[in-house]
């Protein structure tokens, strides 16, 4: 049986990274996109190049009907769900607390939180034995940010991270016995369309390399061979672990 893997944000950037790589692992591969289209269509294209079959979908996983016909169309389209990577995911609004706004904080925590834990419950119920399936693999993508309250202005974003690893510990210790395993990835900042605004900034870029202990930005293929690394059975007996690739975390 090939399995079927899901990406959320898979049009670009890491999630479109995992997905171009993961079509020589044996994966049938659904590319879920929000507003990026064309992208998702030249991912399915290059995997399919490579002779694999893959789906574009659409769906916004800030709105909860979206994430259930995700996973309703990507079955009928590729099958059950069996290898799930949450790699959607926003920065929101930056700002201190003092310039908090109720409605920025509810959209990342929206996106970043409940979706991803809402595609974990659809994924539950393709993957779980207690639902008749095979078991299967979620990897979260997370965030170093998560793990010291991020940058000057970006605590909102690490406390959406936090709550990724704190479920992922919790949600992978209630499925474990059902033929699950749930990990999260922590990447460090790595050069993508989320960060590249900032990172052109040259003054900015030399701050954050001089903060990491290898002294450098990631790239997307890093975390992508991390994801892929952890979704493999190569990572049988891994459960509920947060995995950092983020060429040793913060000098501090
Ligand atoms: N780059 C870094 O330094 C870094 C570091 C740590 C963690 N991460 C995490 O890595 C993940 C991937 O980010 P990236 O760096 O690869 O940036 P990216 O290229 O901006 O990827 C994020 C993707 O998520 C999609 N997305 C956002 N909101 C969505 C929604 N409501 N529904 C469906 N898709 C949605 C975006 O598509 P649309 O634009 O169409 O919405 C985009 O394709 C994110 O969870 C991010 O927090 C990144």
């Amino acid at each position: 049986m090939t399995n079927t893997l899901l990406i959320t944000g898979g049009a670009s950037g890491i999630g479109a990274e995992t997905a171009r790589r993961a079509a020589t692992r044996g994966y049938k591969i659904v590319v879920n996109y929000r507003s990026r289209e064309k992208e998702a269509q030249a991912v399915v294209a290059d995997i399919k190049a490579k002779g694999a079959q893959a789906v574009a979908l659409q769906a916004d996983m800030g709105r909860e009907a979206e994430v259930v016909r995700l996973f309703a169309d990507a079955e009928k389209a590729l099958g059950p769900i069996t290898h799930l990577v949450n790699g959607a995911g926003i920065n929101g609004r930056r700002g201190r607390v003092d310039d908090y706004d109720g409605m920025a904080l509810a959209e990342v925590f929206g996106v970043n939180v409940i979706g991803l834990m809402l595609c974990c419950r659809e994924a539950t119920k393709c993957m779980s034995t207690k639902h008749g399936g095979k078991g299967g693999a979620i990897v979260n993508v997370s965030s170093m940010a998560g793990t010291l309250g991020g940058r000057p202005g970006s605590s909102a974003y690490a406390t959406s991270k936090g709550a990724v690893d704190a479920f992922t510990k919790g949600f992978a210790r209630e499925v474990a016995a059902e033929g699950i395993r749930v990990n999260s990835v922590r990447p460090g900042m790595v050069l993508t369309e989320m960060t590249e605004g900032r990172l052109s900034d040259e003054a900015f870029r030399t701050s954050i390399e001089a903060s990491i202990p290898m002294r450098r930005i990631g790239k997307a293929n890093e975390i992508a061979e991390t994801i892929l690394w952890l979704l493999s059975d190569d990572a049988s007996f891994i459960t509920g672990a947060m995995l950092d690739a983020a060429g040793g975390g913060y000098i501090i």
